[in-house]
């Protein structure tokens, strides 16, 4: 992106005004607004045809689209890709040998099959040496659902032979209040990852707060359209940073419930193809739980039994 255009009140054209009426229609970055028709930005912002056209010439220039890269280059990339290991050995081979960096892995399932658990599991075992399965770096927790438990992350920690206050402080934690409050954490986390303080960024959940502010039938074209925005930022974040993205994501137990098939997660088309992997959680006998690969395009489908125990994550 260009030295001077970096938000949208940058662009020529726009001011205080007019980018809080786009923020409010959905474009809210450069990106967005480069690739947007003049039709659209007067119809959210009221600027005639004309002005809108000069602001998305000046998006298109301004914006960041990244360039081709040879098949070499993109080979070399997949060399670097660092794995986090679950704490369990079946479930890491799953998943082709842990939990990948440059990648998206989404976590769905009902209420207590473990979703926040792995991500408690996951911000420990990242801080661990890459002999021991982590890639030596810090988490980010992007929060909405006040699942974050520092007590939890200290037990798991100890049990990793980790110092738990110094594994605490290399967490960094934020609860986001609304959909678009998630979108700025995002952004703002983007900065720890510049940074090199973290390798792994957990939304937990994803979904919950798009779900429930966006309900009934003509808002479904919004609330997709703000996910997929969310999860641009989460996999820029992945590739440029090279870094893990872990997000959960809740489906309801029950066939005949509203969401339907219990296997069809929230968020439908938009998440299921911008996830690079994706597991969908299940509770089983005494404490056990099911993770099942879904739709992967590069791993056999399968299942693999682990345990969530006071250690945390764990091989039955
Ligand atoms: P929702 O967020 O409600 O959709 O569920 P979730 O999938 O995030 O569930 P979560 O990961 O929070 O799993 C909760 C379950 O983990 C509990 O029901 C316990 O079975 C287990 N669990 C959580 N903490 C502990 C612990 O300290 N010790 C043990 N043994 N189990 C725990
Ligand atoms: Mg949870």
């Amino acid at each position: 992106m260009s030295e001077a255009i970096k938000d949208i009140e940058d662009l020529p054209g726009v001011g205080p005004v007019t980018a809080e009426k786009l923020r409010a229609g959905g474009f809210a970055t450069i990106e967005s607004i480069a690739v947007s028709s003049p039709g659209e930005l007067h119809e959210v912002a009221e600027l005639t045809e004309a002005t809108a056209a000069k602001v998305i010439a000046a998006a298109r220039k301004a914006a960041d689209v990244g360039g081709f890269l040879s098949g070499e280059e993109l080979y070399e990339r997949r060399q670097s890709i660092g794995r986090i290991t679950s704490g369990s050995k079946r479930l890491d081979e799953l998943i082709g040998g842990g939990f990948e960096t440059q990648a998206i892995i989404e976590a769905f399932g009902e209420f207590g099959s473990g979703k926040s658990q792995i991500a408690h599991q996951l911000i420990v075992m990242v801080q661990l040496e890459r002999e021991k399965g982590g890639l030596d770096s810090g988490a980010v927790f992007i929060d909405t659902e006040n699942t974050f438990r520092p007590e939890r992350v200290m037990q798991i920690a100890a049990h990793h032979g980790l110092d738990p206050h110094e594994a605490l402080r290399k967490i960094k934690v934020a609860r986001a209040f609304n959909s678009s409050h998630q979108i700025l954490l995002a952004e703002r986390a983007e900065e720890l990852f510049e940074k090199g303080e973290a390798r792994l960024l957990v939304v937990d959940s994803l979904t919950a707060m798009f779900r429930a502010e966006y309900v009934g039938r003509g808002t479904l074209a919004e609330r997709q359209q703000k996910l997929g925005m969310h999860l641009r930022q989460l996999h820029k974040i992945a590739n440029e940073y090279d870094s893990c993205i872990y997000v959960t994501n809740q489906v309801s137990a029950k066939p005949d419930a509203f969401f339907g098939d219990p296997t069809r997660p929230i968020g439908g088309h938009i998440l299921g193809h911008s996830a690079t992997l994706r597991l969908y959680l299940r509770k089983s006998k005494q404490g056990q739980r099911i993770a099942r690969l879904v739709d992967s395009p590069s791993l056999p489908e399968g299942e693999a039994l682990f345990m969530v125990t006071e250690h945390g994550v764990e091989d039955k």
